[in-house]
């Protein structure tokens, strides 16, 4: 049986369409980051008021948050690079490390967003000055600078602020050392300010 050359190509077609299959085996980004949507909103948009906005977050923070998530063992808050959940853990544990990657390239691609969070404007001027004695050297651009690596602030909903700010103060989350030097300064005053500083945000 000698090989001819259409038999050949085709054989060579065949052989790319497989690889090409393998590759794009499972969901895409998109349709994984649209089931998220229910909480996150469409397009990483949230409609608040306990779930982050996803758009536009970089995705090194995506995946180190996925990442934390799917650490997190059943009561045990603090595991080495573990982050608290409600919700999270669970869900986080559906995806590979290859599809936390491709979802947080696709959020990131989106842009940052900046919901229209209701909050406190007199507080949140006040906050203004707080923001830039403790916060805007590793929160930069208002909070909405995916490059800083530390989460987006700017838009996001109160409560899911004053909720990770909590997962903070009460230990259950691990602060950043130098960040929790800056927020042990302040009173609880000074920081309900500087989140609806952060909420204030456009
Ligand atoms: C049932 C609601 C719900 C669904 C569905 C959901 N999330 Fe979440 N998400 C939350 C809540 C609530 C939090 C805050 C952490 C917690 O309490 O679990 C959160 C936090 C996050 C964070 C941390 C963001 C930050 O700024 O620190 C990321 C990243 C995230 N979710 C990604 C996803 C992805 C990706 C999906 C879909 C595959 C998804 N979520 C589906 C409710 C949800
Ligand atoms: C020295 C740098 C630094 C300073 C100063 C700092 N932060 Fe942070 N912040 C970070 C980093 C890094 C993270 C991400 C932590 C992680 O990966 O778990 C973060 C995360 C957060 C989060 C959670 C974001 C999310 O998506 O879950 C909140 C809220 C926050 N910071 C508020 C503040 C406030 C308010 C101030 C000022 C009082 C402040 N930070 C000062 C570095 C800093």
């Amino acid at each position: 049986m000698g090989w001819n050359k259409k038999a050949l190509v085709a054989l060579i077609g065949s052989v790319c369409m497989a690889g090409a299959t393998t590759a794009l085996a499972g969901p895409s980004a998109k349709a994984m980051a649209d089931t998220c949507a229910g909480c996150h909103g469409t397009n990483g948009q949230s409609i608040g008021p306990a779930s982050p906005n996803l758009a536009g977050m970089s995705a090194s923070y995506f995946i180190d948050s996925m990442k934390g998530f799917k650490a997190l063992e059943k009561d045990v808050q603090h595991a080495d690079g573990a982050r608290p959940a409600t919700i999270m853990n669970r869900i986080a544990k559906g995806y590979s490390d290859e599809q936390i990657e491709a979802m947080g390239e696709y959020f990131e691609k989106l842009g940052v967003y900046k919901a229209n969070v209701p909050h406190d404007a007199a507080k949140a001027k006040a906050g203004a000055e707080v923001y830039e004695s403790a916060c805007a050297k590793c929160h930069d651009e208002g909070g909405s600078l995916p490059g800083d690596d530390a989460g987006i602030l700017a838009g996001q909903w109160l409560p899911w602020l004053q909720f990770s700010m909590a997962d903070f103060k009460e230990g259950h989350r691990e602060m950043p050392k130098k960040m929790k030097k800056q927020v042990d300064k302040l009173s609880d005053a000074e920081i309900d300010a500087v989140l609806n500083y952060f909420a204030s945000q456009k």
